[in-house]
């Protein structure tokens, strides 16, 4: 027992060594939560309706990355009530399968955008891109009025999309063929739209997501 008393009155009495002690049981309750994470993420396969983007929807992801929207959006409705009631089924791990990177984000300004695909018409996500204050009079949201002007450059968006076959998205060549077509005449705000108009609906639309905590309280 006395022998025990000494190590703690040691570290007490050295700032330094009680700070390494401190960094060692702080870094094993790290790795116990972390290292599963790893495991499991390894272990996430994307079920068969959760399909890789295709090209316009890609295009617009990388906008949506470009122009910085997950610092103000986040794309991760946590398992909390407040969160299911207003946002709808929380986010599970294989509907971010192929985010490259995941637009989870931590900061919300705005609201939550996991499953804001057809909530929305076209045409309402398209007014409020150019100015939200058109459709929202209180919004801090900027506007994005070039994303109009800006056509999208296909080759680009192909050799993306050999890129992300590269590590494993499964794109078929005839999905690479189909690109260029798709693309023709669009315009980044179609492409973003596009994006935003197919969040969250892969999974719920095919009835995957258990019926949890969506319903309205009793
Ligand atoms: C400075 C913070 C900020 C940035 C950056 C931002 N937003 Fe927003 N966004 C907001 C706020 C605040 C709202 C709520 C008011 C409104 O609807 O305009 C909002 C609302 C939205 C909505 C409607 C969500 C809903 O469920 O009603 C969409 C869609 C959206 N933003 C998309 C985007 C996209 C796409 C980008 C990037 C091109 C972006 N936002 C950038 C702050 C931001």
């Amino acid at each position: 027992m006395a022998g025990g008393y000494r190590y703690f009155e040691t570290m007490e009495k050295h700032a330094g060594l009680l700070g390494v002690c401190i960094a060692i049981m702080v870094s094993l309750g790290g790795l116990a939560e972390i290292t599963p994470l790893f495991v499991r993420a390894r272990q996430v396969a994307p079920p068969a309706n959760v399909k890789p983007y295709d090209a316009l929807r890609l295009a617009g992801k990388d906008i949506y990355v470009r122009e910085g929207c997950y610092l103000c959006h986040t794309q991760m409705i946590r398992a909390l009530r407040a969160e299911t009631e207003r946002y709808g089924h929380y986010s599970v791990a294989e509907e971010s399968v192929y985010d490259r990177p995941h637009q989870w984000g931590s900061k919300r300004t705005g609201p939550d955008l996991a499953r804001v695909g057809g909530k929305y018409s076209d045409t309402w996500h398209r007014l409020h891109l150019m100015d939200p204050r058109q459709t929202e009079p209180e919004s801090n949201m900027p506007g994005y009025p070039w994303l109009a002007n800006e056509t999208i450059d296909a080759a680009d968006i192909v050799a993306r999309m050999r890129a992300l076959r590269q590590l494993g998205d499964p794109y078929t060549d005839a999905d690479l063929a189909a690109a260029p077509a798709s693309l023709k005449d669009k315009t980044a705000l179609d492409a973003l739209v596009a994006y935003l108009q197919g969040l969250g609906t892969t999974l719920s639309a095919n009835g995957t997501l258990p019926n949890v905590m969506t319903k309205a309280a009793p």
